[in-house]
């Protein structure tokens, strides 16, 4: 990281003639490129190993025991902190930096702090998965891991913050931005509240785990007042133009932010049912508002990428759809742990690792220095691998933590194989092509 860092600042020098002008604007954007890769290939990292690997153990003690409480909370936390925060989360601050325009007429000094922020960001949730899973020093390790998350934010918000409309050359903002902003608020709120929860743990906590209860209504904000607000802000920015969609019903999506926004808070006063009802029919809106299943009006953009990108996409927001059905359901069942986990597991993995598998695959080559997608016939195959793990723990995990049908607990094992192989598809097919593939000509 260092020698990235002098490297930068010796590559960006005060340009004088106009050639040095563009050459130096070359040199930045190269220079953004790979600090963005920097935080890509991160993310793939606590996707694969602290994410989807203990995920895969987590699972596998589970079925063997035939019991869904036979692994330690601390390590199913573990396993979804490096999820959320640890992968999405270290995407999406690579890409929040990276779409700032600002940046791209930064100094060497703004471009470092995109570094620092990376460093305080990627030990903070680090040292989060050493303290839950090995417990060493835990008590120190929670909040100082919470500190420093919440440090890189602050970085991350101070330089997004800064960002005015005109910046970009527009003076009024999309409806996208708007968006962007909630999952923004929601990840401030979620790092405050994480770091309030550490500081408690490591006050008067038994262990490193956050109580049942709470972290049933702190997993609310995390998945549907964090992630999902992201992922629908950047659907509203990409998919009319990738999928050759209507424009986006703006206030239809407004809406949907509200509806979204009320079930997480009633999750929080312990409304359970009223947060269910209210996050399915914010999904729902959201779905309309994008014109996802509407006749489109131009034919999508699949250049480099698999053709059946544009179906995948809307696999995942059925997915979406699927789990805010199962939350109802959960929620008006009582008593339902594995109705709640399948719709949790169909939120997660369904519909936010299956949309950042097809628009990961879309847009980060190319935001990472003008790659090609490595192959489209691996991003087919991690997207197909994904949903079949999907639906199969899905329907598992109803069937067999229910008592449904007691065979199902011999097909969990087959689903996180199965959804290994596909993160481990889609991680080799993105590394693959910011590695192998030749950048494109730039100015
Ligand atoms: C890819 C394969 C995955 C496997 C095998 C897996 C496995 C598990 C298991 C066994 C649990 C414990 C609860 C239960 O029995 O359902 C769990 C919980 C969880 N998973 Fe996953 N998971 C995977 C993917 C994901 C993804 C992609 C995300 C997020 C983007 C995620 C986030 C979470 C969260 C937030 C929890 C709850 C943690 C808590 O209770 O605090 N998982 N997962």
């Amino acid at each position: 990281m260092p020698a990235l860092l002098t490297a930068l600042e010796e590559d960006i020098r005060k340009p004088q003639t106009p050639a040095e002008i563009l050459q130096a604007a070359a040199t930045r954007e190269i220079a953004l490129s790979r600090l963005l890769t920097l935080y890509i290939s991160t993310g793939l990292f606590f996707m694969l190993l602290p994410g989807t690997f203990l995920g895969v153990w987590n699972l596998l003690a589970i079925s063997g025991r035939q019991a869904a409480n036979s692994v330690p909370p601390a390590w199913i936390q573990a396993h979804g902190h490096a999820q959320v925060f640890g992968w999405i989360g270290t995407f999406i601050l690579g890409i929040g930096f990276y779409s700032i325009p600002k940046l791209r007429h930064a100094d060497s000094f703004g471009l470092r702090v995109m570094g620092v922020a990376w460093g305080l960001w990627t030990s903070g949730v680090a040292l989060r998965w050493l303290a839950n899973v090995y417990l060493w020093q835990w008590r120190a390790l929670l909040p100082l891991s919470a500190g420093l998350e919440l440090a890189a934010f602050v970085i991350f918000f101070r330089t997004v913050s800064g960002h005015r409309p005109q910046d970009s050359g527009r003076e009024k903002l999309d409806e996208w931005v708007f968006v962007v902003i909630a999952g923004t608020a929601g990840l401030l709120l979620a790092l405050a509240i994480n770091f309030g929860t550490a500081v408690h743990l490591a006050l008067a906590g038994k262990s490193p785990a956050i109580a049942a209860d709470f972290d049933q209504s702190f997993l609310v904000l995390q998945a549907w007042g964090f992630l999902v607000p992201f992922v629908w802000g950047f659907s509203a920015k990409w998919l009319p133009i990738f999928l050759g969609l209507r424009p986006v019903k703006g206030r239809v999506l407004w809406l949907a932010v509200a509806l979204n926004s009320l079930g997480v808070l009633a999750a929080f006063l312990h409304g359970l049912k009223t947060a269910a009802f209210l996050l399915l029919a914010g999904m729902a809106a959201a779905v309309y508002s994008l014109n996802l299943f509407a006749r489109t009006v131009r034919p999508p953009k699949v250049k480099g990428v698999h053709r059946a990108f544009p179906g995948f996409v809307r696999v995942a927001y059925v997915w979406a759809l699927i789990a805010a059905g199962l939350g109802v359901w959960a929620a008006a069942a009582g008593n339902a742990a594995g109705i709640a986990g399948a719709s949790r597991h169909a939120l997660t993995a369904g519909f936010l690792a299956l949309m950042v598998f097809a628009v990961g695959q879309r847009v980060l080559p190319a935001f990472a220095g003008a790659h090609l997608l490595f192959s489209a016939r691996l991003m087919l195959a991690s997207m197909l691998l994904l949903t079949a793990g999907c639906t199969l723990r899905v329907g598992a995990e109803i069937l067999a933590y229910q008592g449904y049908l007691p065979s199902a607990w011999s097909w969990l094992p087959a689903s996180a194989i199965t959804e290994m192989a596909a993160v481990t598809v889609f991680a080799a097919n993105l590394l693959l092509s910011f590695a192998v593939t030749p950048r494109l000509e730039r100015v």
